[in-house]
């Protein structure tokens, strides 16, 4: 890293390991248990998501890790009421706004700033009486950039699931799944350029960002391959990372994990 440029705090996403327990329904793994490593490992932050249906993180576990945190925690909610004010009790470091469907794997998009502007403000208002910081996440664009602003957040994560999706169909041969990217067969040169343009529109996104007094972070779909050229933009000043995370963690400790069990069954 050039000493001159701006660090990157890396926020650590543990949803991942509450979906891995939710397949049981038991209480292991503990994604509290991932505070003290993520910390340990140099993750600057901790973010979690309480969606409305609970179906991962449920309210303990925010109550559990927010409380016991040793690094700030950034808690992804929607703009729901009721998961509102039980933000505002939680009161976590940051509150990041995000469009929320039960349908959804994961989320699909930033927030409609413009269709849910009152809604949204109204959200906003009742989160600043409660002294949580606010985070929007936006799609990169122009119109969002300036909607955040004038809703008075502090800062924007920008998503950057278009330009994970476009990067894994032009570089990988594995199939590729997502929501936002039609599933057309396009040519090499017509990925690169798509690709050139989502990875432009995150830029020009941020830099307006940036300039209108915005903190800018950005997140969704980034992993060990994509996510280096995602630095180069010197105004993002975080990243929010999760399943890439967590799913390598699983090949890194695996092994461990074998042995430790064999040495259990041992007479
Ligand atoms: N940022 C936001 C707002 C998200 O909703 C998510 C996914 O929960 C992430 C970042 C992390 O995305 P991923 O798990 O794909 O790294």
């Amino acid at each position: 890293m050039h000493a001159d440029k701006p660090k990157i705090d890396l926020g650590v996403n543990i949803d991942h390991i509450a979906v891995l327990r939710e397949a049981r329904k038991i209480n292991d793994p503990d994604p509290l248990m991932a505070l003290a490593i993520c910390a340990q490992a140099g993750a600057d932050q901790i973010t979690i998501h309480l969606r409305e249906d609970r179906r991962h993180i449920h309210d303990d576990d925010a109550f559990r890790i927010i409380a016991s945190s040793p690094i700030p925690v950034n808690l992804e909610c929607s703009i729901d009421s009721e998961i509102i004010s039980i933000v505002c009790t939680l009161k976590p470091h940051r509150a990041t706004l995000v469009p929320e469907k039960r349908s959804e794997v994961t989320t699909e998009g930033g927030l409609d700033v413009s269709g849910s502007y009152h809604a949204i403000l109204n959200a906003i208002n009742i989160l600043e009486k409660s002294e949580i910081e606010i985070s929007l996440f936006i799609d990169p664009t122009a119109e969002a950039v300036e909607l955040s602003k004038k809703l008075g957040a502090q800062w924007v994560e920008l998503h950057t699931g278009t330009y994970a999706n476009l990067y894994a169909m032009r570089h990988s041969a594995l199939p590729h799944s997502h929501h936002s990217i039609e599933p057309l067969r396009l040519s090499r040169q017509e990925l690169d350029s798509r690709l050139a343009e989502a990875f432009e529109a995150i830029q020009n996104a941020a830099e307006y960002a940036q300039q209108l007094g915005l903190k800018v972070a950005a997140g969704h779909g980034l992993n060990y391959q994509n996510v280096t050229r995602i630095t180069t933009i010197e105004s993002i000043t975080e990243l929010n990372i999760g399943q890439s995370i967590i799913a390598r963690s699983v090949f890194t400790g695996l092994s461990r994990a074998v042995s430790d069990m064999k040495e259990l069954c041992k007479r």
